[in-house]
C-alpha cells in the first residue's frame, strides 16, 4: 500500500484514485499521524500531498521528519515538495511571481520518475513559494521558464519531489510519472481489485459482527445497496434490511428495491409503508429546512421502531464512504456554513447505542460501483443518479400533497425516459422533474386553462461540490415538453433550468 499524507490540497482525494486507478491500494492521513502508525501500516511509498499553507507560516502542518529515515520511497507534491526540502535543510521561500496554470516542462535529467515520458512536456503549476535552494545530495531533474526547480530528487534515499501536479488531467504525463513512482521506484504490485477487496470486506464483517445481527437502511441508492449485498454475503440472514417507502418515492421506486434486494438477492428486507405518517405531518408545511426536518426525524422513528422488533440487534450497516471519511477529520477544511441539512442515517447509532458496520469506507464512488458489479448488482442499480433523503418532497415546491406528488411522478418518468432514451442518463449527474408552486395561462384546444408548471433540471458534475447545467439536445427538451403536457394533467408548462452551482444548487429546495 501507498501512505497518502494529506497536506490539504483541494486535489488529495485525485492523488489517491490516480494511485488506485493502477490497482495500487493507498490511504489518505492527516500529517498528525504518528511514526509508529506509519511503521505498522509498512507503505511500499509515502506520498506527501500540495496544500494551501506556506511552509514558513506559523502552524504549517509538519509531518513528523523521521519518514525521512524510514527507507520507504517518498514522493512530495506542490507544498509536499517544499515541505521535504524544508525538513531536509533546503531552502523555500516566496515565489518571484505566483505561478498558476499551464507551464511549458522540460525534463533535464534521466530520471526512474520520468521514464518513458515526453522530454517536453505540459504541467499544472499552482504555488505562491518555490524551491530556491536543495538539500544535500539533491539534483534539478526538471523545469519550467518561470520555476527553475520543477522537479528534484536524491536518487539514492529515494526522495523525489515535483512543484506540479501530476495528480490532474492537465499534466498529461502525470499518469505516467505516477505510475513509475508506484511500480519503478516503490516496486509496488498492482494486486488491488474489487475481487479481492470483496473476499477481504466479507472476511472483516464476519470478524467484526461475530454471531451478532445487523440492521441497515435500505434506500435503494448505490451506496447502501452494495454495502447491504456485501454484509448479506459475510452474514446472510442475520442482516435485517429495512426499506422505508416515506410516500415520497419515484415512480414504481419501491417495487423495484423489493424486486432486486429481495426476489433476486433474497434478502431479509423489510418494507415499511409509512408515506402517510410522512405526509400527514407534511401537511400545510411550505418551508423547505422545516420540511426536511420533519422528514428527517420521522424517518428515524420509524426506523427505530421497526428496528425495536429485531432482537439483539447491536450492528449497524452503513454506506459510508472514503471521502465522507476524509472530509470529516480534516484539520483544514473547517466546517462549511449549512445550506441544507441533510437527512441522512447518520443520527441513528448515537441514539440507539449499535456499533457501525462501514465497509466501504476506504471506497470512492467509482471503486463503490465497480464493487456493486463484482457483487452482481444490475447495472441500473449500480449506475443511478443520486436522489435526495428527503426524496420527491424537495422537488415539490410549496405544500407537499398526494394530488401533487402524483403529478410530479409523472412528469419526473416521462422524462427520465427520454433522457434514457437518448442514452443521456449516465453522463448525467441527476435528471428530474420539479413541480412549482404557481400556475400559468394556457391554452389546450379552445380552452384557456390555469394550470401547474414543471421545471426539468438536468446536470454535469463530479461531485455535487460544483454543477454545471446540461445542454440537453433541443429536440429532446421538446419531446419531454410536449409528452408531459399531454400526457400529465394538471401541467400546461415546462421550463428548463439553466442554472450552475453555485450559485444555484442543484436540488431547487
Ligand atoms: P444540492 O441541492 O445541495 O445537492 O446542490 C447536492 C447533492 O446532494 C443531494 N441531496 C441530498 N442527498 N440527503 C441526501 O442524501 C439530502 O437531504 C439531500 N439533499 C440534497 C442532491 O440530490 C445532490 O445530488
Amino acid at each position: 500500500m501507498i501512505l497518502i499524507i494529506d497536506f490539504g490540497s483541494q486535489y488529495n482525494q485525485l492523488i489517491a484514485r490516480r494511485v488506485r486507478e493502477h490497482q495500487v491500494y493507498c490511504e489518505i492521513e492527516p500529517p498528525t499521524i504518528d511514526l509508529k502508525r506509519v511503521q505498522e501500516m509498512a507503505p511500499e511509498g509515502i506520498i506527501l500531498s500540495g496544500g494551501p499553507a506556506s511552509i514558513y507560516a506559523e502552524g504549517s502542518p509538519q509531518v513528523d521528519a523521521r519518514i525521512f529515515a524510514l527507507d520507504i520511497p517518498i514522493l512530495g507534491i506542490c507544498y509536499g515538495f517544499q515541505y521535504l526540502v524544508h525538513a531536509l535543510r533546503g531552502e523555500v521561500a516566496a515565489a518571484y511571481k505566483r505561478e498558476y496554470g499551464f507551464a511549458e516542462l522540460s525534463i533535464k535529467e534521466n530520471s526512474p520518475l520520468f521514464e518513458g515520458v515526453a522530454r517536453q512536456t505540459t504541467c499544472w503549476m499552482s504555488h505562491g513559494d518555490e524551491v530556491k535552494k536543495l538539500p544535500p545530495g539533491f539534483r534539478i531533474t526538471a523545469s519550467t521558464a518561470n520555476t527553475e526547480i520543477a522537479a528534484a530528487e536524491d536518487e539514492k534515499r529515494h526522495i523525489y519531489g515535483l512543484q506540479f501536479h501530476p495528480e490532474v488531467v492537465h499534466t498529461p504525463e502525470g499518469k505516467k510519472m505516477i505510475a513509475n513512482f508506484l511500480f519503478k521506484i516503490c516496486r509496488a504490485r498492482p494486486n488491488w481489485t474489487m475481487k479481492i477487496f470483496a473476499d477481504r470486506a466479507v472476511e472483516e464483517i464476519r470478524n467484526q459482527v461475530g454471531d451478532g445481527k445487523v440492521i441497515l437502511g435500505l434506500s435503494g441508492g448505490v451506496d447502501s445497496s452494495v454495502t447491504a449485498v456485501l454484509i448479506h454475503r459475510a452474514i446472510g440472514e442475520r442482516l435485517t434490511c429495512i426499506f422505508v417507502d416515506n410516500g415520497l418515492l419515484r415512480q414504481d421506486e419501491a417495487q423495484t428495491v423489493w424486486n432486486v434486494y429481495r426476489r433476486h438477492f433474497h434478502m431479509n428486507l423489510k418494507l415499511v409503508r409509512a408515506g402517510k405518517t410522512f405526509l400527514s405531518r407534511l401537511k400545510g408545511v411550505e418551508d423547505p429546512e422545516k420540511k426536511r426536518k420533519i422528514i428527517g426525524h420521522t424517518f428515524i422513528e420509524v426506523f427505530e421502531k421497526e428496528a425495536k422488533k429485531i432482537n439483539g440487534v447491536k450492528f449497524l450497516g452503513q454506506g459510508t464512504l472514503y471521502p465522507d471519511v476524509i472530509e470529516s477529520r480534516s484539520a483544514f477544511g473547517g466546517p462549511s456554513a449549512v445550506i441544507k441539512s441533510h437527512h441522512n442515517v447518520g443520527g441513528l447509532p448515537k441514539k440507539m447505542k449499535l456499533t457501525l458496520v462501514e465497509p466501504l469506507k476506504h471506497l470512492f464512488k467509482d471503486e463503490v460501483r465497480a464493487l456493486g458489479l463484482e457483487l452482481g448488482i444490475p447495472e441500473e442499480m449500480v449506475w443511478r443518479q443520486p436522489f435526495p433523503g428527503p426524496g420527491l418532497a424537495v422537488r415539490v415546491i410549496g405544500e407537499v400533497t398526494e394530488k401533487r406528488l402524483a403529478i410530479l411522478r409523472q412528469a419526473d418518468q416521462v422524462f427520465l425516459d427520454e433522457i434514457r432514451a437518448a442514452g443521456l442518463y449516465r453522463e448525467l449527474w441527476q435528471s428530474f422533474a420539479v413541480l412549482l408552486p404557481i400556475k400559468s395561462v394556457g391554452i389546450m384546444g379552445d380552452q384557456r386553462t390555469y394550470e401547474n408548471i414543471i421545471a426539468l433540471r438536468a446536470v454535469k458534475s463530479e461531485d455535487a461540490m460544483t454543477a454545471d447545467w446540461a445542454r440537453l439536445p433541443h429536440e429532446l427538451l421538446a419531446r419531454v415538453s410536449n409528452r408531459i403536457i399531454n400526457e400529465v394533467r394538471g401541467v400546461n408548462r415546462v421550463v428548463y433550468d439553466i442554472s450552475s452551482k453555485p450559485p444555484s444548487t442543484i436540488e431547487w429546495e
